[in-house]
């Protein structure tokens, strides 16, 4: 079975081919970064004026014709409805017009079952950090749940905003990553409240403390203590309260050498295993839409036509 999947819930469309046996045939993608931060309906321009170019790109390096393909998954939601929309409009004449069924697929829940093709996990608790999502997730009783969340801004829409703030440039976490490595320590604002976490307070103090003059060396340095001390925290309770033994990080924040080492001593200290996405595929990408449409249609789960809405708001815990 081949599963054509295509991503398009903010920054980037993505088109993938795999097969259900895992074998990625395909992995094709465009990215709209604007400087002066997303606009939803520029991105959805930007998704509808590059989809024929990469479902040509894709199917020729996969050296399939389209006819070849047997499912046409799509990321439903949850993410900016414009950029969904064109997604959905996209895949939906796709699937009518090869007379393939349609899959829609749950984007968080996409990032978690790539992450666990990629590596040896079976059953993590799973940390999903990105621009626009921070979760703790894990499965019990055969359903995904979140154990913890943030409760404002995603850790990487904090660190974009602390970068944008202070003139640092776009994408913030690698420059940021870069300047903390001289840093020294100073103590900001740490919210953990039960299971969940919250970023906008510790922003807005980084952004006071830089108009006072702190270095942004230290500021970045301090920014990654306190923030990825939050979410390895917040992880390990999870832990301890499903008592499972593995974890697995997701996602574009999963790039981040500081935050993987705080969880794999965390890890080490619990006796449990520590994974982490390739970062290839820990992004978004139009592979791990093509590779859950292949677990849900193996579960008999498509989607009629008139059930593929958008869900622009739909949860993990909602599947
Ligand atoms: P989603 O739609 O799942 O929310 P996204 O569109 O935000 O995803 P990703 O590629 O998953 O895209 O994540 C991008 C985020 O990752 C950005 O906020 C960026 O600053 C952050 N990031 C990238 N590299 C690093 C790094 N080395 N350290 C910390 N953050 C990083
Ligand atoms: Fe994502």
């Amino acid at each position: 079975m081949l599963s054509l999947g295509i991503e398009g819930t903010a920054h980037t469309l993505g088109i993938g081919i795999i097969d259900d046996k895992g074998k990625i045939l395909s992995d094709v993608k465009s990215s709209f970064f604007p400087p002066k931060g997303i606009h939803p309906r520029e991105a959805a321009e930007h998704h509808a004026q590059m989809a024929p170019k990469l479902l040509k790109d894709a199917l020729k390096t996969a050296k399939i014709n389209p006819k070849d393909i047997d499912i046409i998954s799509f990321s439903q939601g949850p993410g900016l409805p414009p950029c969904l929309r064109i997604t959905a409009t996209f895949a939906r004449a796709l699937s009518l017009k090869l007379k393939k069924p349609l899959v829609g697929v749950n984007h968080c829940i996409s990032h978690i079952d790539i992450a666990k093709l990629m590596t040896e996990s079976c059953d993590p608790i799973v940390l999903y950090v990105s621009g626009g999502n921070s979760q703790v997730i894990g499965k019990t009783c055969g359903k995904y749940r979140v154990f913890g969340e943030t409760l404002d801004i995603a850790i990487g829409n904090a660190i974009d905003k602390f970068a944008r703030e202070c003139n640092l440039g776009f994408p913030g976490g690698p420059i940021i990553e870069k300047l903390a490595k001289k840093g020294k320590y100073i103590e900001l604002p740490y919210t953990v409240k039960g299971m969940d976490f919250s970023y906008s307070g510790l922003v807005t103090d980084i952004v006071r403390r830089h108009r006072q003059g702190a270095k942004l060396e230290d500021l970045s340095f301090s920014f990654q203590e306190h923030a990825f001390a939050m979410l390895t925290e917040v992880t390990e309770r999870a832990l301890a309260h499903t008592e499972k033994n593995e974890v697995l990080i997701t996602g574009g924040v999963a790039a981040n050498k500081r935050l993987g080492k705080m969880l794999s001593i965390m890890c080490k200290e619990r006796g449990a295993k520590y994974f982490a996405c390739p970062m290839q595929y820990a992004g978004d990408n139009g592979v791990m839409i093509a590779w859950s449409g292949i677990l849900n249609k193996k579960k008999g789960k498509t989607t009629k036509i008139e059930d593929s809405r958008i869900r622009p708001k739909w949860r993990a815990d909602d599947d």
